[in-house]
């Protein structure tokens, strides 16, 4: 089996099974100790950047949804009336965002449990893939933003982990605890070896915004790319 494969096999298994309640709660309004509080403030942090390099108006827009968790930033996208397609490997994850689903949203959201690279899925004007390809290799994170990439007529929007001396230092001491306990690790990423690869990988693309969410225990760095060249 290939990294990718055997990875994203990992991360079903820890987001649909191991952490799926603490998941639930961490997305939820319900109170939680000081450190996930931090986790979840960088979070809204991060969704609120996202959501401030796409459209006011989303009407008639496709977006898709990329490992979309609970649902939150699809929700976001639907009041602002995208036709949503929300992708994630876990089907409990899928099954609270379908049930959280506010009523006579503007625009629309269909649910899936399955790949968010499925070419089934169709085009998008938007792709967002929030802290969705953190846990694999570079090149395999890179190849699954390539694929998304290939299917969007406008923009990808993602976040990294970036690769500085001080997370190195957490991911070690994160190491140190019982394998059991543990996530899929999170794989940093330099934001110059990101660029590189992009420019490779996605010559049609050109790099945009960029803002890092530090925040406790949450560091993320979102990232934009746009087509700059129509497709032939
Ligand atoms: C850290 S969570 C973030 C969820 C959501 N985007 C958010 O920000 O609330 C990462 C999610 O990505 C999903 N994921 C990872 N790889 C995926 C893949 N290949 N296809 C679909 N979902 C994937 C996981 O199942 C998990 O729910």
């Amino acid at each position: 089996m290939d990294t990718y494969q055997t990875r994203r096999g990992e991360i079903q298994a820890y987001f649909d099974r191991t952490a799926a309640k603490t998941w639930e709660r961490l997305t939820s309004d319900a109170p939680v100790s000081g450190i996930r509080a931090t986790v979840r403030a960088g979070r809204d942090a991060m969704r609120a950047t996202l959501l401030s390099w796409l459209p006011d108006d989303m009407s008639g827009q496709r977006l898709l949804d990329a490992g979309c968790g609970t649902g939150a930033l699809a929700v976001e996208a639907a009041k602002r009336g995208a036709d949503v397609v929300a992708v994630d490997l876990s089907p409990n994850l899928v099954d609270v965002a379908r049930e959280r689903m506010p009523h006579n949203l503007p625009g629309t959201i269909t649910w899936h449990a399955g790949d968010m690279l499925d070419e089934n899925f169709g085009r998008f004007d938007h792709v967002v893939a929030m802290d969705s390809v953190i846990h694999y290799e570079a090149g395999d994170k890179v190849g699954a933003l390539a694929r998304l990439a290939e299917r969007t007529d406008g923009q990808v929007l993602f976040t990294f982990a970036p690769k500085t001396p001080l997370l190195a230092a957490m991911h070690t001491v994160g190491k140190l605890f019982p394998r059991g306990d543990r996530s899929p690790a999170i794989v940093p990423i330099s934001e110059n070896k990101l660029r590189r690869l992009i420019a490779e990988r996605m010559p049609d693309f050109a790099a945009g915004n960029t803002k890092r969410i530090a925040s406790g225990f949450y560091t993320s760095q979102a990232f934009q790319i746009t087509r700059a060249e129509p497709r032939t």
